[in-house]
């Protein structure tokens, strides 16, 4: 799991899994340790179909506690009365991961007649389901018709994926990633005080090129603008990501623009920036480019071979541009990296580029910085509000700088 997946506001969260009968049901174990590396509590029922393929002692073996299988023959929870209505009342979301085409009909038309039916029926908080089955199955029109139904009575739905299936099938019918299905359910059970936000996010480095194969850069990893950004969809925004390069995956309710240099960057944020109503600029941007060289690679000669002076020209400051033409509805939050001087600059900074909130850190000091998942931040805001935090991790810090900013 990518650190950006990593909140700990979830801790003791309870997750009821439901598991059917189909190839992918052994992908739920991935789900269930996803779970439980956000520190939520996870229970399980597996339909019939579901033991012919993994049993119910993986999933006890890796935690899940109880899990329920068969309502009357036997199983661990079979001496349980009301086994059926219990989830309803300790989970807080419930998710059926592989569903099949079979448990999708039964929930589109309410039919009870097995453990998991009968619990997805007596569930009050919010349910998820994410299909697994073959192509041709799940674009049958009865399937199609009973996925639209479950659409309808509030059920949050996670789309299968495109690709091979285990019949050697290629079409739309594989279970969509752990990364997703976590996504979903931490969304369903996170306070939605972003909703009806439209938020732009930068991250990562930029890259400068001078040949045809070297560039001027910086190991910025992007982590924390991909915290920001998660913490945001998670309350409910609408996150656009202009990224640098870097090897961060997001779920597909963020929409990322992939760029390489400053001037991409710049273009992609100024095309977006009047039709949001936040912006969060983490991006490592180059502040200069180096005059290119050419397209070709450059050669050691003789001639060059004592020395180089490569000559660089300035980049635009994405930032302080979108700070000199913010709205009175916007609002626009600055990061500053810096190794002196930290509440000066974080200060000047807060001015010169017209922003609402900036969080500096000192990237010399150990475990805040480049690449490492905590930071320690130094938050001041345009009310005159300034707090130094402890080191935390940058989920953490991102929760509380959409806090910060939700305070007005
Ligand atoms: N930033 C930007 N465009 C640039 C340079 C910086 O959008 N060309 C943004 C960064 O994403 C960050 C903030 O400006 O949110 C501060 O970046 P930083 O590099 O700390 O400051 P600079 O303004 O570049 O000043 P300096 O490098 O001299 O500290």
């Amino acid at each position: 799991m990518q650190p950006h997946y990593r909140f700990a506001g979830y801790m003791g969260k309870c997750v009821h899994l439901g598991v059917c009968g189909s190839i992918a049901a052994y992908k739920s174990l991935d789900l269930m340790r996803a779970y439980q590396e956000a520190d939520c509590i996870v229970s399980a029922t597996l339909t019939d179909a579901c033991t012919k393929f993994v049993q119910g002692l993986s999933f006890e073996a890796l935690g899940a506690s109880p899990v329920y299988t068969s309502m009357f023959d036997g199983g661990p929870k079979a001496d349980t009365a009301f086994g059926h209505l219990e989830p309803g009342q300790t989970a807080d979301v419930m998710v059926i991961a592989p569903a099949s085409a079979n448990t999708i009909a039964k929930l589109a038309f309410g039919l009870a007649d097995d453990m998991l039916s009968c619990q997805a029926l007596a569930f009050p908080g919010p349910k998820i389901v994410a299909p697994a089955m073959n192509p041709r199955m799940w674009s049958a029109p009865a399937t199609q018709r009973n996925w639209g139904m479950l659409r309808e009575l509030g059920y949050i739905q996670v789309e299968p994926e495109s690709g091979h299936v285990a019949c050697g099938d290629i079409g739309k019918g594989r279970l969509a990633s752990s990364e997703e299905i976590l996504t979903a359910t931490l969304k369903a059970i996170s306070p939605q005080d972003l909703a009806g936000k439209k938020i732009l996010i930068t991250l990562g480095p930029t890259r400068e090129p001078w040949d045809g194969v070297r560039f001027w850069s910086n190991p910025s990893s992007g982590i924390m603008g991909a915290c920001m950004a998660m913490a945001a969809h998670l309350r409910g925004a609408e996150v656009s990501v202009v990224a640098g390069p870097t090897d961060l995956r997001f779920p597909s309710g963020i929409e990322v623009v992939s760029v390489t240099t400053a001037s991409q960057m710049f273009q992609a944020c100024t095309d977006l920036w009047s039709s949001m109503d936040i912006g969060c600029l983490t991006a490592a941007v180059a502040d200069y480019h180096p005059v290119v060289y050419g397209s070709d690679k450059f050669k050691k000669t003789e001639s060059n071979g004592a020395g180089l002076t490569i000559e660089f020209e300035p980049n635009q400051d994405i930032l302080k541009t979108l700070g000199d033409s913010k709205a009175e509805h916007q609002r626009l939050i600055g990061f500053a990296a810096e190794t002196s001087c930290l509440k000066e600059e974080a200060a000047r900074k807060l001015m010169s580029k017209n922003l609402d909130l900036i969080a500096a850190n000192d990237i010399s000091r150990q475990g805040s910085g480049f690449g490492v998942p905590t930071n320690q931040m130094f938050v001041l805001d345009s009310h005159g509000r300034k707090e130094m935090w402890p080191q935390l991790s940058k989920t953490e810090v991102a929760w509380r700088l959409w806090d910060h900013l939700l305070l007005g």
